[in-house]
């Protein structure tokens, strides 16, 4: 939107930019039929004077300066009235990071945000500078100190990820919002890694194995139930990467030829029962503002989009809703698509991914998908994101634990308030029972083994009641006070 026109090169083709400058002042002017009847006026009578204007100038056969004139004042009148829409508005300033200007979830995030009387400015992420040398943390873009921003969308690819992820660290240190964060996005990009955290929360996933040497293949096909496996790159996207093996000796053979040129590969259980259909859920905040399946094309097994695969708009039990909602949260991501497969038992968690595209589904289920992220970031501005356990350990002796309620405890039966954690001058922040997790509990609430209480308080007093490890490998016997005889 705040691109100059007369650096249009910088920002995608000329026709792409025109397009969508005519696009967002569309959207704009419905929005405002809806929300700001004065607001519409003072388009309609800019747009009388241009037509008059026109019309005047084709009267009169003014020559090429004329016509360049009569285009600047279209431009400046265009650009008046969107910054004195954001500014009568009193609205945000939002910036969205892309590398694909012209893409759709650009473009539609990016009117979405017009639509709502949002500044709203796309920055290729590729052009940012951190500097790190002055006190306060600070970004620069295309070598100019960078505006004022109240909240950011990254939409970082993932051939980008390290430099994506420092740029949007760093718009966290300036504390601007963002709802993923540099960990989160980073978390997701990694199949593994993602796998590694989701099943710390009891996220059920399809049986996956990661090994290094070839040795190892073989019972590692077995452990997840022997072939036919799934054999994926760490971070491959769009299907790519993501490899059937019917047999064990081609899964073999697959991963020894990935393996010798340096990738690094998950073996995963083929879910047959999914007959290459996947459910796509998209989360903001905490709820699933869309949802649709992905069906692959002919004997394909991969659903995506990109190979091939159809979509359809589909309603969630309550179950999916719940683990897509769930892992989006665990990653740390506020907007997310968490692909699902449809297990016997209910859903299988795939992956989640930090830059869900929109168009698919916004396409299958006629939502504006855009316009709730907006609105959800609009929301939050005043929130963000903050890394608690950092924060609440910088005063000495205190920090952030995790205290579980042993089947041993003493704890087991008593009310909160009669656990004597608040003498010892322990809070409870959450307490997580099964997969529910209850804020701020209350006095009340009975505690059950098996409850885990993340607790902030005193170092010393949360160690002390924190068990023993049990030593994994059997102690070593001692030797008999008096050397044994020689035989
Ligand atoms: N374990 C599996 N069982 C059956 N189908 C799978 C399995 N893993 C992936 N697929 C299919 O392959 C597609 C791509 O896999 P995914 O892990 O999401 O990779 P990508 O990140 O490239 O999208 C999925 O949408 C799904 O249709
Ligand atoms: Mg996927």
């Amino acid at each position: 939107m705040w691109v100059p026109v007369w650096r249009w090169w910088q920002s995608g083709r000329l026709v792409d930019l025109v397009l969508s400058r005519v696009g967002s002042c569309l959207e704009a002017v419905a929005g405002c039929v809806l929300r700001d009847v004065f607001l519409w006026l003072v388009l309609l009578c800019l747009f009388c004077v241009c037509v008059l204007c026109f019309l005047w100038f084709v009267w009169c056969g003014v020559g090429v300066w004329g016509w360049l004139v009569f285009v600047g004042v279209v431009v400046v009148f265009e650009w008046v009235w969107l910054v004195g829409l954001s500014f009568w508005r009193g609205c945000m300033r939002f910036a969205v990071l892309s590398c694909a200007r012209g893409s759709y979830s650009t473009q539609r995030l990016r009117a979405a945000a017009v639509y709502r009387g949002h500044g709203v400015r796309v920055l290729n992420t590729l052009r940012f500078a951190i500097d790190l040398s002055g006190p306060e943390p600070d970004l620069l873009f295309g070598g100019r100190p960078l505006s004022d921003y109240d909240a950011i969308v990254p939409r970082i690819g993932s051939s980008i990820t390290y430099f994506g992820t420092a740029v949007v660290r760093q718009f966290e240190q300036m504390d601007v919002y963002t709802p993923n964060t540099a960990n989160g996005i980073a978390n997701s990009r990694d199949k593994l890694r993602a796998s590694q955290i989701l099943s710390r929360h009891n996220i059920a996933m399809p049986a996956t194995a990661f090994v290094r040497s070839r040795a190892d293949v073989r019972s590692a096909i077995e452990r997840v139930g022997g072939a036919p496996v799934v054999i994926k790159l760490l971070e491959g996207t769009q299907g790519i990467g993501v490899i059937l093996a019917p047999e064990v000796r081609v899964a073999e053979a697959i991963i020894e030829t990935l393996h010798s040129t340096r990738h690094n590969v998950l073996i995963q259980s083929f879910v047959a029962e999914s007959r290459g259909r996947d459910i796509r859920a998209l989360v903001v905040g905490d709820r699933v503002v869309a949802a649709m399946r992905r069906r692959a094309k002919g004997d394909e097994f991969r659903s995506n989009v990109h190979r091939g695969g159809s979509v359809e708009a589909c309603e969630l039990s309550p179950e999916y809703v719940q683990a897509a909602v769930r892992s989006a949260q665990i990653m740390g991501l506020r907007v997310a698509g968490v692909d699902m497969l449809e297990g016997t038992n209910g859903p299988l968690v795939m992956e989640v991914n930090s830059s869900p595209g929109l168009e698919g589904i916004e396409t299958a289920t006629k939502l504006d998908v855009a316009g709730a992220i907006v609105d959800y970031i609009a929301n939050q501005v005043g929130f963000p994101e903050i890394d608690v356990r950092q924060r609440l350990s910088v005063s000495t002796g205190y920090g952030v634990a995790e205290l579980v309620v042993l089947g041993n405890a003493d704890l087991i039966g008593k009310d909160l308030d009669q656990s004597g954690l608040a003498e010892r001058d322990i809070t409870v922040l959450t307490l997580h029972r099964g997969t529910n997790v209850i804020p701020n509990p209350r006095k009340n609430i009975t505690l059950e083994a098996g409850d885990r209480l993340l607790c902030f308080g005193k170092l010393e007093e949360m160690r002390s009641m924190i068990p023993k490890r049990r030593h994994r490998r059997p102690k070593v016997q001692k030797l008999p006070p008096k050397p044994l005889p020689e035989t």
